[in-house]
């Protein structure tokens, strides 16, 4: 078979005049212009066979002499979009990307990279070897490596100074940014804008430059403008690096290694990338940062008991309405609108309505001013929103989602009430945070409609989209929210319908540890400065302050009323289950948070964001251990993030073994997108691996004997499993599978 193909190609080659250089790179001749087509969908990722084929072909085109120019171009959707990032990690094959780079650079026949598309990373590194760039006006240029805890490693960061100076080389290589062509070619980086058919525009830009003098296009040859500013620009960037990406790596070795190429010559400050390059790939930040581009993308491979993404095709959605304009419905009213999706927004009285108006309207403007959406969107936007006091204007909307209070009385009458007004294909969602789909979905006469999508705080900028699914929701229902959340630029994960779902069921122990290590000793300061140091945007304690301790306390008054009992100051224990009250003492204060001007800590106003400590906040936990007879302890750094991280990884491995998902993909990405974890960690467990499973299993066992009547830390039956054998992270899944066959 193989041997026909062969036998094809060679007969077609000579017919058409084209050849394969290898099965990734498409060799032509039309006229005196050899066409290098890369191949190799999706993205035409610069594998091996890619990196052969355009060394070869431009080999090939320097013996031809028909030839005069050449062209670089992408087939299919993209220029290439970067290396094969499915090879880091593996044994490197020559070429590498430099060598086949230098080869362009050094034809004496005119190379010009033809762009559409992403390009994006190793396909920029070779546009910019190319000696032309021309580009069509939707493509987009950049070095996203930074994402993957990497610097541009193919003589990005030495050459795109040559073209932009460095301020702007520095900050598209640390930020990572995706700029479009327009931009770019003010850049300097792409010569010219060209509309119609790509390949007919660079053929004749191809022939336009053929006997042009290569020297001055060749960036190698060039010198870096300004560089006398250069101490200037990297003290700029490393405080921007500072600001927006604390305790990531990459970004820091970005600016090093644009500074080199001001500061070396060309050869030299391609040494200095390749160092700084090397020591970031050794890193565990990058290995963390590649499985999370991974991840991000295996959860949309969603599969539930009755259907997954292969089998079940979503439902369209052209119409949208929110039921409840609090924060939370405005917020989410604001992705919609985001996204160009009509949304009637619904609320009981005028009042309500309008001050949900205003705020949609504030956020919108807020994100205008802040280059987060145009003033275009934000214009289009003002005129799809649909505010109104009657559920009959829901009755032709392809979406709904409700958002009203957390209050399943509630939440029944109002998918009571849109069973009654809606259209009989429309998929009802409910953005609750807790409880159960199907105590929800019962209210409605088609709960094979109903679904959970929770949206994270604040909606408008939370990734996270947590969809959940009832015992009746139909895969078709499932699809659909699905594909919405990629509609509004979310990251969807999909999880089965259980108590605080994926996200907030791992956070319960994750809070509940932060506690009871302030009841123990730790201060709320050091617990905070603990998580941050760790990479968590703000403590847990900030956290709560945004949130309100009133939150909490109503909470937990919730989980004592449907325990039965109530909760007083002298309560150690709830369902079994040690309790800490402190919460309930800085709420008893009238210390709710930010709103009051003072929580755990004390804010320079009401609504305040800088928290300082006062003596009031150490006053009432000093009481409070007083009168439960607690003598404070020292304690370490490292028990308090075992505490929190360890306990939430228990309970993660618990999620995983009850089915409430299939994958540490799934709970990592939740974390990642919902919580802001650090995604140069991975995810906790991801985190969890690279401890490794046996010493994490050891230390749960360890507080679950020094901190007994805390449910949370029985150590999960998977976990104690993969642990005793050693499993590594890359089976866990089969062994979630396993594990759930049994049960
Ligand atoms: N290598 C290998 N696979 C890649 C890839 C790459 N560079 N980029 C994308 N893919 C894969 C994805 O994993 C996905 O595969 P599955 O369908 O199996 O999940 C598929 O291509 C499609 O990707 P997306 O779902 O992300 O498609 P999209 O249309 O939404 O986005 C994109 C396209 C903007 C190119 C996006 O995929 C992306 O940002 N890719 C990463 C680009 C990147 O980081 N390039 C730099 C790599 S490192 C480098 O080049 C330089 C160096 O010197 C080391």
């Amino acid at each position: 078979m193989l041997e026909v193909q062969k036998q094809l190609w060679h007969y077609l080659g000579r017919f058409l005049c084209i050849s394969r250089a290898n099965m990734s790179v498409d060799y032509s001749v039309r006229g005196s212009v050899a066409v290098l087509e890369v191949n190799n969908p999706p993205v035409n990722a610069l594998g091996h066979s890619v990196r052969h084929g355009l060394k070869s072909g431009v080999e090939q085109a320097a013996r031809d002499n028909k030839v005069k120019s050449i062209v670089i171009i992408g087939k299919g959707q993209t220029f290439p979009a970067g290396a094969d990032i499915r090879e880091f990690g593996k044994a490197s094959k020559d070429p590498w990307l430099v060598e086949v780079g230098h080869t362009i650079e050094a034809s004496l026949k005119p190379v010009v990279a033809a762009i559409h598309g992403t390009c994006l990373g190793g396909g920029l590194e070779i546009a910019l070897f190319s000696h032309f760039r021309i580009a069509v006006p939707s493509s987009r240029v950049g070095f996203p490596e930074v994402a993957l805890g990497l610097l541009p490693g193919a003589g990005g960061t030495q050459r795109l100074s040559r073209l932009t100076g460095l301020q702007v080389a520095m900050e598209m290589i640390y930020s990572g940014r995706h700029v479009a062509s327009k931009k770019a070619k003010e850049y300097g980086i792409i010569d010219e804008i060209v509309t119609g058919d790509l390949m007919t525009a660079a053929l004749k830009y191809a022939e336009s430059v053929q006997g042009r003098t290569l020297n001055e296009r060749r960036l190698g040859h060039k010198a870096v403008p300004n560089t006398d500013s250069v101490e200037k620009y990297t003290s700029a960037a490393m405080a921007q690096v500072k600001k927006k990406y604390k305790g990531f790596e990459a970004p820091v070795a970005c600016v090093q290694a644009v500074r080199a190429s001001a500061e070396l010559p060309y050869l030299e400050g391609m040494e200095r990338e390749r160092e700084l390059f090397n020591h970031l790939k050794a890193s565990g930040q990058a290995w963390a940062q590649q499985y999370a581009f991974f991840a991000e993308r295996a959860v949309s491979r969603w599969e539930m008991p009755r259907g997954s993404y292969k089998t079940a095709k979503p439902l369209p959605v052209r119409s949208t309405a929110v039921v409840g304009a609090g924060t939370m419905g405005s917020g989410i009213a604001v992705c919609l609108l985001s996204a160009g999706l009509p949304v009637y927004l619904l609320e009981q009285n005028d009042k309500f309505l309008q001050s949900g108006v205003k705020m949609i309207e504030n956020i919108m403007a807020g994100s205008v001013k802040l280059g987060k959406v145009s003033m275009e969107t934000a214009k289009k936007a003002a005129t799809l929103l649909k505010p109104t006091l009657n559920y009959n204007d829901l009755k032709d909307v392809d979406l709904v989602i409700e958002a009203v209070y957390e209050d399943l009385a509630l939440k029944r009458e109002v998918f009571s009430g849109l069973d009654k007004v809606c259209k009989p294909s429309v998929i009802l969602c409910t953005n609750t945070s807790t409880i159960d789909i199907d105590r929800i979905s019962t209210a409605t006469s088609r709960p094979d409609r109903v679904v959970g999508t929770h949206f994270f705080a604040p909606a408008y900028h939370m990734r996270l989209l947590e969809n959940i699914y009832g015992t009746k929701t139909s895969p078709e229902a499932v699809a659909t929210v699905m594909k919405l959340g990629k509609t509004i630029n979310k990251v969807a994960v999909l999880v089965k319908s259980c108590e605080g779902f994926l996200a907030n069921r791992m956070n319960g122990p994750f809070n509940t540890e932060a506690t009871f290590l302030v009841e123990e000793g730790a201060s709320p300061q050091e617990v905070d400065q603990i998580n941050e140091d760790f990479g968590m945007p703000i403590g847990p304690f900030k956290v709560r302050d945004l949130s309100g301790t009133d939150i909490s306390w109503r909470i937990n008054r919730e989980v004592a009323k449907a325990l039965g009992t109530t909760i007083t100051k002298e309560t150690r224990f709830l369902g079994g289950n040690r309790y800490c009250g402190l919460n309930d003492d800085f709420f008893d204060k009238g210390r709710y948070g930010r709103k009051t001007g003072k929580g755990w800590y004390l804010y320079e106003k009401v609504g305040g964001k800088i928290p300082t400590v006062d003596a009031e906040s150490e006053e009432i936990i000093n009481n409070y251990r007083q009168r439960r007879q607690i003598s404070k302890r020292k304690i370490t750094p490292q028990e308090i993030l075992e505490r929190q991280f360890y306990s939430c990884i228990n309970e993660g491995f618990r999620i995983l073994e009850e089915g409430i998902c299939n994958t540490p993909e799934e709970i990592d990405i939740s974390w990642i997108y919902g919580f802001s974890y650090p995604k140069y960690r991975g995810g906790p467990m991801f985190y969890a691996s690279q401890i490794g499973l046996k010493r994490i299993y050891e230390r749960i066992c360890h507080y679950h004997e020094t901190c007994p009547y805390s449910i949370h830390w029985v150590p999960s039956r998977l976990l104690k499993k993969l642990a005793e054998n050693d499993v590594p992270f890359s089976q866990w899944s089969n062994h979630v599978a396993k594990s759930k066959s049994k049960m």
